[in-house]
């Protein structure tokens, strides 16, 4: 962020205290502070107690081995029972958990008791594929709610997931299916998104084939949900159709509880080297705080509200506030299947309308872009149902905060801005609704129970109106229990810049009256609508090409998406004759990395250059990269071993510039 908006944000100075009437009715009270820094261990263990065990936990937590923590030591449960079944057993099997919307208009209603049943089914069909706990399942849909099964199964029978991002790559897939080594993949034939059906499961036969190929393929079986109904490839033997398979199964299923620390899930993100992390959860511990947070973040009423997160099961937002915080809180809530613009860009709030959406939860970059397309769409639908709306994934300008308020929520609703990541597995910073006063584009304050604080280069914490780095302090229960298959990499990464810090990998300011504002990382990971992706990843998805020689990529400052990524690229000699036209090959490296990693890590610009500005010691100086990406006058160049390097790129952009 430029010092100059940086600024600006800081000169934010309306408050807006919890309403009255609000605050009468909230979850969340204002003694939760207190009793929580009272007794923070006491805290966690009433939170915990909210869920049911199968054997009580004798020690709240255990950290002599940290940073690997050990969360309700002893304590057994099972997730999806906590989920599911408690509801059916406490009288609410009639209940809605699940309105499904597909994006063609198709719609679902899914109760508590029908949910159980297809979880037990679905459970009873892993075990007959000789899935067992303790396998890896990975997990690769659309959102459908045999996407909230299939997880749910897997919790079911101890089967940590490994949900992969329908927007993924084959190759891209095979790596994380590879890396988590996955017995089994659960897919879908097609998903309905913009209008058309588009083909899912031949990305996973490319990712197999590449994996056989080497040799390695662990998967044993391939589930196949029908969505679209188009032609699919099938190999006997492997792939197995879900509604063949599932719906055979009987709806008996004991739940068994599981020690509180057994893997839940692994989920793939980004970090600043290429090669994505396996963030690895377990289960008392995150169940614990994701259906705190959820309960008093969002303020869940479960007889009354109908909850609606918009964000896909492939982040750990899905993970945490669509699958396994709001169903352990009993919500009745809304799933989407498509795009916002199909057939029309005021979709979301004709859902809004029709099903009396109470709660929202979305990105900045979705609402960016609704005020883009302009106030008239949310005017046009009756948004009155609103009660409560929440940000997640990146900064929030306090202009988008000021339009979600008044224009979505019609000057009425709370405002919960969540600072979390894959990592901290819950909500950590976030205003709680009828306690905290909000400010437009700060997300407040630590919750109960939870230590955060900004820190300078020595790890010292800096004084209101100071900023840093942000750090937590202190072990949370739905912390990550390390990095898959790699522990060393996670003290690494996370506990030794600081060793008694987690170190978040976000700049953060703290206001005159102590108020957080998070600023954007701090390392080589961009933010591109709320989607981590590391410039690393990119730069070795642009050097696989053969035309390139080498290339740097920087996160550049985007006025909807957050940040968009911009790539500077050396070609191989050759690859462009003199005088050639830059644009094919241009749109030929952009295609490329939606190839290799994913159409949303599309590079937004490719700027062809002839050389890259590096220090004496051969690092890229991409903060000098971003000034040209982000049409800024240069910064200090004096550093580098050849300063004419900046004037050359300059001047060779007007050529080799491309966007769309
Ligand atoms: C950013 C998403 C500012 C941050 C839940 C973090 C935010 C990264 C916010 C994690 C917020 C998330 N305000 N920045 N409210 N929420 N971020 O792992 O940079 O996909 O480190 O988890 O998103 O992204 P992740």
């Amino acid at each position: 962020m430029s010092s100059d908006a940086l600024s600006n944000l800081l000169q934010e100075n309306r408050v807006f205290p919890p309403a009255a009437e609000f605050a009468a009715q909230a979850n969340a009270q204002p003694a939760m502070y207190a009793q929580a820094s009272a007794d923070r261990l006491a805290f966690w263990a009433e939170q915990a107690r909210a869920l049911d065990w199968s054997q009580p936990f004798d020690e709240v937590l255990d950290w002599s081995q940290a940073p690997f923590a050990r969360w309700f030591v002893g304590g057994r449960l099972n997730v999806a029972y906590n989920c599911v079944d408690r509801h059916v057993a406490a009288g609410h099997g009639d209940q809605v958990a699940i309105r499904f919307e597909g994006e063609p208009g198709d719609r679902r209603d899914i109760t508590y008791a029908q949910l159980q049943d297809e979880v037990c089914q679905a459970a009873n069909a892993l075990l007959e594929l000789g899935v067992g706990a303790g396998d890896r399942v990975a997990i690769y849909m659309p959102m459908i709610p045999e996407a909230i099964v299939a997880m749910l199964a897997c919790a079911r029978i101890g089967a940590p997931h490994s949900v992969v991002f329908g927007g993924f790559s084959a190759h891209a897939l095979a790596s994380r299916i590879d890396d988590a080594q996955a017995t089994l993949v659960i897919t879908a034939d097609g998903q309905h998104r913009r209008g058309s059906a588009m083909p899912l499961k031949p990305a996973v036969d490319e990712a197999l084939q590449t994996l056989a190929a080497d040799g390695t393929s662990p998967v044993a079986h391939v589930l196949v949900v029908r969505r679209t109904g188009g032609s699919v490839e099938w190999t006997d033997g492997r792939d197995v159709w879900w509604h063949e398979i599932v719906e055979r199964q009987s709806t008996a299923h004991q739940a068994e509880g599981f020690d509180s620390e057994h893997p839940l899930f692994i989920l793939y993100t980004s970090g600043t080297t290429g090669k994505p992390k396996g963030i690895l959860h377990t289960s008392g511990g995150y169940l614990t705080q994701a259906s705190f947070t959820h309960r008093n973040v969002f303020d869940l009423k479960p007889d009354s509200d109908v909850y609606w997160c918009t964000a896909d099961i492939g982040w750990v937002t899905g993970h945490s506030y669509i699958v396994y915080g709001p169903l352990s809180n009993r919500v009745t809530q809304v799933v989407y299947e498509g795009t916002p613009d199909t057939p029309t860009h005021d979709r979301w709030w004709d859902i809004v309308e029709r099903h009396r959406v109470t709660i929202l939860y979305t990105a900045p970059t979705a609402i960016r872009t609704f005020m883009k397309w302009g106030d008239h769409l949310p005017a046009g639908k009756d948004l009155s149902s609103l009660r409560l709306l929440g940000s997640v994934g990146e900064p929030i300008n306090p202009e988008a905060w000021m339009w979600y308020r008044e224009v979505i929520g019609g000057d009425r609703c709370p405002i919960v801005d969540t600072w979390w990541q894959t990592e901290t597995g819950a909500i950590m910073i976030s205003p709680l609704p009828g306690v905290t006063g909000t400010k437009p584009g700060s997300a407040m304050t630590a919750l109960p129970g939870i230590g955060a604080a900004v820190v300078d280069d020595e790890g010292r914490p800096v004084a209101n109106g100071g900023g840093g780095y942000l750090v937590l302090t202190e072990p949370w229960p739905s912390m990550l229990r390390g990095i898959w298959g790699d522990p060393q990499r996670y003290v690494d990464t996370y506990w030794s810049r600081w060793p008694q810090y987690y170190f978040a990998g976000d700049g953060a300011k703290l206001d005159d009256d102590g108020a957080i504002w998070l600023l954007g990382r701090v390392d080589d990971v961009m933010n591109v609508s709320g989607h981590r992706i590391s410039t690393t990843e990119v730069e070795s998805a642009l050097v696989s090409h053969p035309k390139v020689a080498e290339a740097a990529v920087v996160g550049a400052t985007d006025e909807t998406t957050g940040q968009g990524i911009v790539a500077f690229v050396i070609l191989r000699s050759g690859a462009l004759a003199d005088g050639e036209d830059g644009a094919p090959v241009i749109k030929e490296l952009r295609e490329h990395v939606a190839k290799e990693i994913g159409p949303i890590a599309k590079p937004r610009q490719v700027m062809i250059v002839a050389e890259l500005p590096k220090t004496r010691s051969g690092k890229i100086m991409r903060r000098l990269l971003r000034d040209v990406a982000e049409n800024r006058e240069l910064g200090d160049a004096t550093t580098l071993a050849d300063p004419t390097v900046m004037n050359l790129i300059a001047s060779g952009l007007a050529t080799g510039t491309s966007e769309d």
